[in-house]
């Protein structure tokens, strides 16, 4: 049997078609692919304006200094990747970790109070964690109560759905951004987007992301301003016709995640050690399926599994270390604030193979071993 990651791409030939015709055409980057592909993701998304990137970092990178000004307070998750809170200081910002909720999504309740408690603080960053995006209804009610700005994460969560709102349309916030990297449910290798629905916004981000310059004469094609300090995130044809030829697979890439993680459900149902971190979700996009494992009561500690499961030809991982506990942030300060639901998630989370061209066989396997290691 081959071995099974947490994740991986699914790569057919007609994505590799689609890359070799950009590779035969006259542009490689800056060209009419980067547009289409950018369209098409707006339109998928139900948002204005797309801005594609070289990856979900730079989206964040961007989105964080066209929205933020330097000293401003940020909420934000400790159960994120790295870069949604890095991306916060990038701007010169400073993030408040508040605790997650049962579900691994930011605590919206906790961030209610914490808006209540410190009107200093100016923006909101939500990660819709595992692909279960956070409750819409409460992330409007704090953008009307409280005028905050907000960026939604939706490096996890494209093609899902929460309260009637598509992942990055940007209902109820002020941007949202993307990752395409190869675990994702689609990819473009490395790659990232931005959508938003302010034109103003919109301009910025296209700014930034090229060197901060503006073509200023039609007629004098060799003529540019700097306008800002920008960089060079472009993402090039090639990346964007893999893109294009991923997400019209996407809709079918999601319900097979959603299969397999109904499936792990099944399997854990009232299950002793075992938990699924929320129940089955018809709108999650499932980019992890994440369970809670009772390591008092098994037979092995979490390294152990994630050696022996290893040994089986099975690739686990967690998602995530709590960020402000990093060693960078705890010299800045952070690290003792109190997060008892992130402590309790992180003693227990596992994250298992999750992929579209994860077989039922291989799903069953999954499961068997997990079982055959715990129990001992
Ligand atoms: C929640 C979250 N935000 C941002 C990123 C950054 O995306 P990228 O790896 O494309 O830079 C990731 C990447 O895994 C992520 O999981």
């Amino acid at each position: 049997m081959r071995f099974i990651p947490y994740g991986r791409q699914s790569v057919d030939e007609s994505d590799i078609e689609a890359v070799v015709e950009v590779l035969r055409s006259d542009f490689l980057t800056t060209g009419p692919t980067v547009a289409a592909f950018e369209e098409a993701v707006a339109d998928y998304c139900g948002a204005r304006y797309a801005v594609g990137v070289c990856n979900g970092t730079a989206a964040l990178h961007i989105a964080s200094l066209a929205l933020l000004k330097a000293g401003e307070k940020v909420l934000t998750t400790p159960n994120t990747f790295l870069a949604t809170a890095n991306a916060i200081f990038y701007a010169g910002a400073k993030p408040v970790f508040v605790d997650i909720g049962e579900d691994g999504n930011i605590d919206l309740d906790l961030c209610e109070k914490r808006l209540e408690q410190d009107p200093s603080i100016e923006a909101l960053y939500a990660v819709h964690f595992s692909g279960n995006p956070v409750d819409q209804k409460k992330l409007a009610r704090l953008k009307e109560r409280f005028g905050i700005t907000i960026l939604e994460d939706c490096a996890h969560s494209i093609g899902a759905l929460r309260d009637g709102v598509k992942a990055g349309s940007c209902t109820h916030s002020d941007a949202s951004i993307f990752s395409f990297h190869p675990v994702k449910q689609m990819t473009t290798g490395e790659g990232g987007m931005v959508t938003t629905n302010d034109e103003a916004l919109y301009e910025k981000l296209r700014i930034l992301r090229n060197h901060g310059m503006v073509k200023t004469s039609a007629m004098k094609p060799w003529e540019y301003e700097m306008r800002t300090l920008g960089f060079n995130y472009r993402i090039t044809d090639i990346q964007c016709a893999l893109g294009l030829s991923q997400l019209k697979k996407l809709d079918r890439f999601v319900a097979r995640r959603r299969e397999l993680a109904k499936r792990y459900d099944e399997f854990f149902a009232d299950h002793p050690l075992i938990r699924p971190l929320y129940p089955f979700s018809e709108h999650a996009s499932y980019h992890l399926y994440v369970v809670l494992i009772d390591f008092e009561k098994a037979a092995c500690d979490r390294e152990a599994l994630f050696v022996e499961m290893r040994e089986r030809g099975i690739g686990l991982q967690l998602h995530y270390m709590p960020v402000n506990r990093q060693p960078y942030y705890r010299n800045l300060g952070y690290g003792d604030e109190s997060i008892p639901v992130m402590e309790a998630y992180y003693g227990h989370c596992v994250s298992l193979p999750l992929f579209p061209a994860l077989s039922d066989e291989e799903q069953a396997y999954v499961v068997r071993s997990l079982e055959e290691i715990l129990y001992g």
